[in-house]
């Protein structure tokens, strides 16, 4: 019999495009997607869906049992532009609905967990380039506190309990299909769709501010490959470090004006410059490629020629 899978927070950014290859390939009636609001319309028709919150422990549970749901993947959070405005309210969602999993797999109503943690768990004072998967962590955002902390819980999950957590640390995701959610890299995602539209755009972050990013279809191959791995080979329950390419605005918009050369940037930073200066700008993920084998497809060429072609289809 084909397993059940379980989305939480479906309907946004990565849990959209999540969905949709999850249904892809374990069947639609077999991945329900959930969320607080409904989603796109191709997520909607596609197979079940649910009006859930991921921070009620009953009614996580109760959609557990109903569907015998055996794997879950927890994309709800707040994050990190949003959460420095909200904090309370960004630890409160973040947390609870992580306890919320873990507690579930540790009473065995569900096998494993599938939890991203991000870039935004290093701070100023972690090497910036080729960060190590084991390294200083001092985040200085919300965001990033609540997702060292979640680190922190899975890996004692699985140490004392035994539960199947796994997790990566996602750079910045870009992506054509759902609008980004209040992130410090949505940048990479406005900046193709405002060339498109407009011809120019005005950034929020510095011309030269290096970071990590990946676009959307490896992010997704990367979260099914690393749950459908052998846990026996995975040495980390606290995340992986992901890595992709990385570059500055100032090279993202070089590789646009390469396809639409009067396309014209300028640069207004606001105070999510300051949560970029606190990040990484690259990353080392020889310990995911080393346990399970992965491997980035896409750098920014590639990247820059798929958004182009995919959001100029749209139009
Ligand atoms: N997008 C990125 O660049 C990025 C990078 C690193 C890590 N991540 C992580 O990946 C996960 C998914 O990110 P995303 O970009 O898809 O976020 P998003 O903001 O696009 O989507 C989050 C979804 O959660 C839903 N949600 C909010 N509160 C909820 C609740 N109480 N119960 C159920 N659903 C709720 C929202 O309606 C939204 O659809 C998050 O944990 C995020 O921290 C994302």
């Amino acid at each position: 019999m084909q397993k059940s899978i379980l989305i939480l927070g479906a309907c946004g950014q990565i849990g959209t495009e999540l969905t949709l290859e999850l249904r892809k390939k374990f069947g639609n009636e077999h991945v329900i997607a959930s969320d607080i609001r409904e989603g796109s319309e191709s997520l909607m028709e596609s197979g079940p869906f649910e009006i859930l919150d991921a921070t009620s422990y009953d009614a996580v549970e109760d959609t557990v049992m109903h569907y015998e749901v055996e794997e879950v993947y927890l994309m709800a959070a707040m994050l990190s532009a949003t959460a420095e405005k909200f904090p309370e309210r960004a630890w409160n969602l973040n947390m609870n609905s992580l306890f919320n999993v873990l507690n579930l797999a540790k009473e065995k109503k569900i096998d494993k967990i599938f939890w991203p943690s991000s870039i935004a768990v290093f701070g100023k004072n972690t090497p910036k380039e080729n960060t190590p998967q084991h390294t200083l962590m001092e985040p200085s955002t919300v965001y990033g506190i609540s997702k060292q902390t979640g680190e922190r819980w899975c890996a004692y999950y699985h140490a004392k309990y035994g539960v199947d957590v796994r997790s990566v640390r996602f750079p910045g995701l870009i992506s054509w299909k759902t609008q980004p959610g209040g992130g410090t890299t949505d940048y990479a995602v406005d900046i193709y769709i405002k060339a498109l539209e407009e011809g120019r755009y005005t950034c929020f972050l510095k011309e030269d501010t290096m970071l990590p990013m990946m676009y959307m279809e490896d992010a997704i191959r990367a979260s099914i490959e690393l749950m459908e791995s052998d846990g026996d080979k995975l040495s980390i329950r606290s995340s992986y470090n992901l890595g992709a390419m990385s570059f500055t605005p100032g090279e993202i918009a070089r590789s646009i004006s390469a396809v639409i050369p009067e396309f014209q940037i300028h640069y207004d930073p606001d105070f999510r410059q300051a949560i970029a200066d606190s990040w990484p700008g690259s990353i080392d993920d020889s310990q995911a490629r080393k346990d399970w084998d992965w491997k980035p497809e896409f750098n920014l060429e590639r990247t820059t020629e798929e958004m182009i072609r995919e959001l100029r289809n749209l139009e």
